[in-house]
């Protein structure tokens, strides 16, 4: 039986490919949904010669047959919501209501939450998490002490502007004893209110249209943001942001049951990056770190797509990859950026640690000792062929297949696809191989 949900996710610290990935797959999907987080997520697609940058849109709006959905799960800043829009339908894609679905459950950033994110970042001083500074903890923060402003309150303009108001009021309150500057509540509640009048539209029961939908055996794709090491209860915490962006996000941020799951794609890296602080163990300084990352010249190279932050880069690390694929229940692994390994002599997976001597498999789950794990490496033959063409798995070099098969065996799961370049066919698809 065909399950009619599909789950994507980040496998690593985010920025894997999940939006090219969801791309690729939202072309045989009725809905494509984001479950979770906010504008702090920047999904690069690349179809053509057009290179789309989503942050709170689902990648599957460049599918023109997806419905897409914000999820209730999701923090919107509507301001930024609207300025994809608007983009986008400068794009020439369809973003008008029939296509576009966002959940009366969603909660609302504010510019009180990007003050308090910047304000709190600043006080930690040297142990800054790093975050993207697009309000995101600060706006969880207000969802899960029950004050937070949910989309569906955008439907009722005057209680609206009240909330809004008195959000920002509470707000200055607690910015005047960091000593940062205070917000026009007069301005913000314009802007919102303006804001809402433009949404009010798009704004519906998105958990009864899945469900409708999921009943009738419509395919939906839950497109995850962030990446399951940075999940706020399975990630390097406090390192972390402040959603679930792992399998189990999916289903409360979208509001239905695991009945309907099938396969879940766990998306990473033919190596490791991340953005921000917290512990690394395969991190690389120097020049192979450098040659991973890229000059900056190409818009793949690892400087984020939100922030512009040179990412960090290391080795591929199968320890959290398998502990990811714990976490996720993931069915097969999509590889990506498969081509930026090509030129190495040898390349290193990290299998296991060293922490104070004793081996382990399987990550500690403490920072400190995280922080003191030291990678113990298997180190493979590289190749140097140009992949970026290849579009079957048997024209790649032996010894990229010989990467891909240990992978595979040490997360003891398939590959479903592997991408070699950022464009939409720059992909090698396993079952059709
Ligand atoms: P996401 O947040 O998981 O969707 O990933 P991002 O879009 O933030 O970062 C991935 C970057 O790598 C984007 O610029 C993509 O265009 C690019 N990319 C994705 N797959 C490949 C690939 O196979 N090869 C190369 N060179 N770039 C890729
Ligand atoms: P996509 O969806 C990479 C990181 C930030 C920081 C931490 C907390 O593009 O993969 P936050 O602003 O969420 O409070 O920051 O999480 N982070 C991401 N890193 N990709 C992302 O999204 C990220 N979203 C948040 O860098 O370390
Ligand atoms: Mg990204």
């Amino acid at each position: 039986m065909i399950m009619p949900a599909t789950i994507i996710i980040g496998a690593q610290w985010g920025d894997e490919g999940k939006g090219r990935a969801v791309d690729w797959l939202a072309a045989r999907a009725d809905v494509v949904a984001r479950y979770g987080g906010g504008d702090n997520a920047g999904h690069t697609v690349y179809v053509g010669d057009k290179v789309y940058k989503l942050h709170l849109m689902p990648s599957g709006i460049l599918r023109p047959q997806a419905a897409c959905i914000l999820g209730n799960g999701m923090v919107v800043n509507p301001v930024n919501l609207l300025k994809e829009l608007d983009e986008l339908h400068a794009l020439g894609v369809d973003v008008s209501p029939e296509r576009v679905k966002i959940s009366t459950k969603a909660h609302i950033i504010t510019p009180a939450h990007r003050a308090l994110d910047i304000a709190s970042e600043k006080a930690l001083g040297n142990k800054a998490i790093g975050t993207t500074l697009r309000g995101i903890g600060p706006a969880y923060l207000d969802k899960t002490g029950r004050r937070g402003i949910r989309m569906g309150e955008m439907l009722s303009i005057e209680d609206f502007a009240e909330a809004i108001k008195k959000s920002i009021e509470t707000a200055n309150h607690v910015l005047l004893k960091h000593d940062e500057p205070l917000l026009n509540v007069q301005e913000i509640t314009e802007e919102y209110v303006n804001a809402a009048q433009k949404l009010r539209p798009y704004i519906v029961d998105t958990t009864h249209y899945i469900n409708q939908r999921l009943r009738e055996g419509a395919h939906i794709l839950c497109e995850g943001a962030q990446g399951t090491l940075l999940d706020v209860d399975h990630g390097s915490y406090p390192f972390v942001t402040s959603s679930n962006p792992s399998t189990g996000g999916a289903l409360i941020g979208l509001g239905f049951g695991p009945k309907y799951v099938g396969d879940v794609f766990g998306v990473t890296k033919a190596y490791c990056t991340r953005v921000g602080a917290g512990p690394m163990p395969t991190e690389l300084f120097g020049d192979i770190a450098n040659r991973l990352r890229g000059t900056g010249e190409n818009f793949w190279d690892e400087y984020g797509t939100t922030t512009g932050r040179p990412r960090r880069c290391g080795w591929l690390d199968l320890v959290l990859l398998r502990y990811s694929a714990d976490i996720n229940g993931l069915t097969s692994l999509v590889i990506t950026k498969l081509d930026i390994l090509s030129g190495f002599d040898e390349l290193n997976i990290a299998i296991a640690y060293d922490v104070d001597g004793v081996r382990m498999d399987y990550p500690p789950s403490t920072i400190p000792e995280l922080e003191r794990a030291k990678p113990i490496y298997e180190t493979l033959p590289g190749w140097h062929d140009d992949i970026s063409h290849v579009r079957r798995y048997d024209d790649l070099p032996t010894n990229a297949k010989q990467y891909l098969q240990r992978i595979s065996e040490w997360c003891d799961l398939p590959i479903s696809m592997i991408s070699v370049g950022p464009e939409r066919d720059q992909l090698i698809v396993m079952d059709e191989k």
